[in-house]
């Protein structure tokens, strides 16, 4: 059996295994970064981030010929047609570019791509199909599953996860999502766009629970405005695959009557779990918590030596979040002080209007007794949503009552993701609503918004 020494092994080669593999190159270790998939990247460039938004921005293109341009005296002469084999291979085509950009990256950094499965021999010892490779720290960036739904078998062509959803080589007629979450809501715009009827099946009362509540309410108030029906507070019990498509069993999740839908395309996405099969954790002595994750302190896991980052330990399930423990977790080996500070990692739903947030809701602002103010300012009254057709949303921070600090920004409409920036930099530094709303914003800009509702929180905002 071949042993090669490393400093670092780290197994999986997604958003958090390969940048800590990076960072740590950088830093002057030996890496090593195991990966089974054919290519690096990990879920988010193979099967999550970049594929759904590059979805994304084609079917928003598409519904944009169809229905928006003509306002703009821009008039399409004739039918505008769906190429939908050119849109995924263009899909195929902005993946390949980002995964091989990372296979660049490790050879720049000199990084050895260990191709295969890894598993934990021993504490110094990752075996990859097989062959024995040793090292003084073992960093697990296994990544996530979609979580399954008993009684809804995924065959990923008729009952797919996200991956299938990815693919569908047609527009279903009628695409029933189970879960009004981030994945759900994603690609049920995708396919409401090229053509498909969509009914959001929620378990909960309201969409996307971890969002502000007042934020999630006019959300699902404009994807209603865009034709998508939602089912809240109903639980899906079975499928069944028939001629017609497939069967869908629900009830009130309170209890109560059954009733069935059809639908020819049913997408599972409540969630995703930790992916930990196959590492030997057990024998190993790497303890999980009651939801699967590994459980950790600083990264680090039971076992001296062992490390983990990522979907696979708690916190949000984001690609950038992960990111940010990669680069920490290197530091950290290499003996630095590395910070993050979880109040400031925003998470955006890419649908349009976008929906972007950092820090608290308020919600938990409620929840935890702290006093604070809300300053709000709407697209309807910014020039330059004005200009660009794009009026439907609002800024809206959350700053505390005796320090005006910000403790929180949600933003809802258009670029929410982009503006979302400047708020999680404000949190980053610890400024004061004040601040934001002393600072210069280049005008017409979308970040005005943000400007005038920080100007709300203390009630002066010019525009409104
Ligand atoms: P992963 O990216 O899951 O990478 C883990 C890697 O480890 C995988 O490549 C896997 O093959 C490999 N692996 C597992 N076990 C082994 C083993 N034993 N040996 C070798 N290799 C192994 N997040 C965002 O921030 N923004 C988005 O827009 C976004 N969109 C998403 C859209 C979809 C459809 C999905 C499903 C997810 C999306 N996410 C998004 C979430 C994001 O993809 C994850 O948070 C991120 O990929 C987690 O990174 P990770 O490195 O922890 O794990
Ligand atoms: P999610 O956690 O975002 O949403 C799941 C939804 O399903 C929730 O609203 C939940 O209440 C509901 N649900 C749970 N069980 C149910 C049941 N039995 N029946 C009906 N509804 C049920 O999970 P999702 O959408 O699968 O995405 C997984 C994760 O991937 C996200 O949480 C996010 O971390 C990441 N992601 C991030 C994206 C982004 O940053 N733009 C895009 C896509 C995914």
């Amino acid at each position: 059996m071949a042993e090669t020494e490393f400093d670092v092994i780290v197994i999986g080669g997604g958003p958090g295994g390969y940048v800590c593999a990076i960072r740590a190159a950088q830093l002057g270790m030996k890496v090593a970064c195991v990966e089974k998939r054919a290519t690096l990247g990990g879920t988010c460039l193979n099967i999550g981030c970049i594929p759904s938004k590059a979805l994304l921005q084609s079917s928003e293109k598409y519904e944009e010929a169809r229905h928006a341009l003509a306002d703009h005296g821009v008039v399409v002469k004739g039918d505008v047609e769906l190429d939908l084999g050119r849109m995924l291979a263009r899909k195929g085509e902005v993946v390949k570019a980002n995964v091989q950009g990372i296979e660049f990256l490790f050879k720049k950094n000199k990084v050895t791509w260990l191709k295969g499965t890894g598993r934990i021999a021993a504490p110094g010892v990752v075996e990859v199909d097989g062959t024995a490779h040793r090292t003084k720290h073992i960093v697990i960036a296994t990544g996530s599953d979609s979580v399954d739904l008993p009684g809804v078998k995924v065959d990923e062509k008729r009952i797919v996860t996200s991956t299938g959803g990815l693919e569908l080589d047609q527009v279903p007629g009628h695409l029933v999502v189970i879960g009004g979450g981030y994945i759900g809501l994603e690609l049920g715009s995708v396919w409401r766009r090229l053509g498909a009827k969509v009914t959001v099946v929620e378990f909960l009362d309201r969409i996307v629970p971890t969002m502000d509540g007042e934020v999630a309410k006019h959300f699902q108030r404009i994807l209603g405005k865009q034709g998508v029906t939602f089912r809240l507070g109903t639980k899906v019990t079975g499928a069944r695959t028939t001629n017609e498509g497939v069967v869908l069993s629900l009830e009130p999740a309170k209890g109560g009557a059954a009733e069935e839908i059809t639908a020819d395309v049913v997408l599972v996405a409540i969630g995703r779990k930790p992916h930990t099969a196959g590492l030997n954790l057990d024998a190993v002595g790497v303890a999980l918590d009651e939801r699967g994750r590994i459980r950790t302190e600083g990264f680090a896991t039971s076992v001296p030596g062992i490390w983990a980052i990522g979907d696979v330990i708690v916190g949000p399930m984001l690609a950038h979040k992960a990111e940010e423990e990669g680069v920490a977790l290197a530091e950290q080996i290499a003996g630095e002080h590395p910070h993050i500070n979880y109040d400031a990692i925003p998470g955006v739903v890419y649908t349009w209007p976008e929906v972007a947030s950092v820090g608290a809701t308020e919600e938990q602002l409620k929840t935890a007794g702290v006093a604070y103010r809300s300053g709000k300012f709407p697209f309807t009254a910014n020039g330059r949503a004005r200009a660009m057709g794009e009026t439907d949303g609002f800024v809206k921070i959350l700053a505390d009552a005796a320090t005006d600090r910000i403790l929180g920004a949600h933003i809802i409409g258009p670029d929410a993701g982009t503006l979302i920036a400047e708020l999680a930099l404000a949190v980053e530094f610890s400024a004061s609503a004040e601040d934001v709303a002393r600072t210069s914003h280049a005008h017409p800009s979308l970040n005005e918004a943000v400007k005038e509702a920080a100007l709300a929180v203390a009630g002066r905002p010019i525009h409104i």
